[in-house]
């Protein structure tokens, strides 16, 4: 068996979720429609046909959930809040109903002793704001701001570690300039504006939390990063594109350096800027959490639009059921960056985990052996970061369970915990027994007596 990786004491332990992957109940108590409630219903978008209506129903599962949890020794929880439970329409009145769920929520999981991290938005804007513009319009990220203060003042109490956004690359790249996720669009000056106004809408958020939340928050922004390899050494301005359109581009702005000009100049948009908007938008952040599943090998591509690249298979390695290569020395890299260049005050992994087609055994057991292998290596490579001086607190398997992968549907199982969708039957994969030990281990290891 491989060793046991070593974190400090107060190291957490922790998974991740989002409330479309998870929650269902898409009608209940109020709930409005979100970009990802209209976007899943277009024919042919999503892989079967499948949409997040009833996904896991944590809705009304969530008790037993929370008692997987326990099961697991996890010491943290991330998930997110649906902006449309709480605001059906995006602006205007609170659906207290719909912030309800929350509240009942985050007193299970401190009952049950673990700790809440709330991500204030995981992609899914409630559908009045797309039909108003959506994020390439200002106003958004202005009611992304009132938003947030609404559920500051009611979780703010009792919940200390807060995200605002997660993966905005995501949201901004692939919603609105390759069109694979909500709200669909293919529009290079829209994606640059929807990024300008997700990280003044960060800002906002950060400044609203810290403001309006009880107890004194831990505010941190989520952003998906990848190492960028030049696949020769024709291909090294082509990857330092890559470098810019992934991790630059959200990494310099709110660390206070601006936009990057050399990205400026690949997209040829102008950013709707205001006076005051580059403070705002780099507002301190107590900690960046950073998600971390694969490297990118990058080859220039001219004849694409900007940013011009194309990312080329590493012939040979390991990959997930995601087609993503499994390199764990990736994330050692990445994090031993952020701390040399950007020297954030704090670094969680909020979220490292992968895709493998899992089968229930006849027993009812599922073995995972790729996952096991994949968790355990990437916790070596966070631990050989600690070791090297990197303030890494914190580690958020992504995810609990087998979730809604957005437009790949239910085909892909992220989960420590296996879900069958017909019954909603929750089993505990090998792998989730092994995140269970590691911590548990861990937890020996540095109590105060041994
Ligand atoms: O499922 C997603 C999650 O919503 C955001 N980060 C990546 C995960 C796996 O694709």
């Amino acid at each position: 068996m491989p060793s046991i990786p070593s974190f400090p004491p107060a190291f957490r332990w922790g998974v991740s979720t989002a409330a479309y992957q998870i929650e269902g109940a898409v009608d209940a108590d109020g709930r409005g429609p979100s970009i990802w409630d209209t976007f899943s219903h277009v024919p042919g978008v999503v892989a079967n046909g499948d949409t997040g209506d009833v996904a896991c129903d944590h809705y009304h599962l969530w008790r037993d959930d929370i008692a997987l949890m326990r099961n697991l020794g996890v010491s943290d929880y991330r998930f997110s809040i649906s902006w449309p439970r709480v605001r059906p329409l995006g602006k205007g009145p609170v659906n207290r109903a719909g912030l309800a769920f929350y509240d009942r929520l985050v007193d299970g999981l401190l009952e049950a002793g673990v700790r809440p991290y709330v991500t204030v938005y995981h992609w899914d804007l409630p559908q009045a704001l797309q039909d108003a513009g959506g994020w390439p319009q200002r106003s958004t990220a202005e009611h992304f701001g009132d938003y947030a203060a609404a559920v500051a003042e009611v979780l703010g109490d009792r919940v200390q570690d807060w995200a605002t956004l997660n993966e905005p690359l995501c949201s901004a790249w692939l919603g609105h300039l390759e069109g694979v996720l909500a709200p669909g669009l293919k529009d290079l000056g829209d994606a640059v504006r929807a990024s300008y106004h997700l990280l003044l809408g960060h800002g906002l958020a950060a400044q609203a939390l810290r403001s309006h939340a009880a107890l004194k928050p831990n505010v941190g922004l989520v952003v998906n990063l990848t190492p960028c390899e030049p696949a020769t050494d024709d291909d090294s301005d082509a990857a330092r594109r890559a470098d810019g359109h992934n991790n630059r581009w959200w990494l310099d702005p709110v660390h206070g350096r601006g936009f990057p000009a050399d990205m400026l100049e690949v997209y040829g948009v102008d950013l709707p800027e205001r006076v005051g908007d580059s403070d705002t938008i780099a507002t301190p952040l107590d900690h960046l959490g950073v998600n971390y599943y694969f490297r990118q090998i990058i080859q220039d591509a001219p004849e694409l639009p900007a940013p011009s690249y194309r990312v080329v298979p590493v012939p040979g390695a390991p990959t997930t059921s995601m087609d993503w290569e499994v390199h764990p020395d990736g994330l050692e890299q990445l994090l031993m960056r952020l701390h040399h260049e950007y020297a954030p005050a704090s670094l969680l992994i909020t979220e490292n985990g992968s895709a493998y087609d899992d089968q229930v055994a006849e027993d009812g057991t599922v073995h995972d052996p790729d996952r096991v292998a994949y968790l355990e290596r990437h916790l070596e490579a966070a631990a050989s970061a600690v070791r090297r001086g990197a303030p890494l607190h914190g580690y958020f398997a992504w995810s609990l369970m087998d979730n809604f992968e957005w437009n790949f549907g239910y085909d892909k199982r992220f989960g420590l915990v296996h879900v069958d969708y017909k019954t909603q039957q929750r089993t505990i994969k090998a792998s989730g027994h092994r995140y269970a030990q590691l911590i548990a281990a861990h937890r020996r290891a540095t109590a105060p007596s041994a």
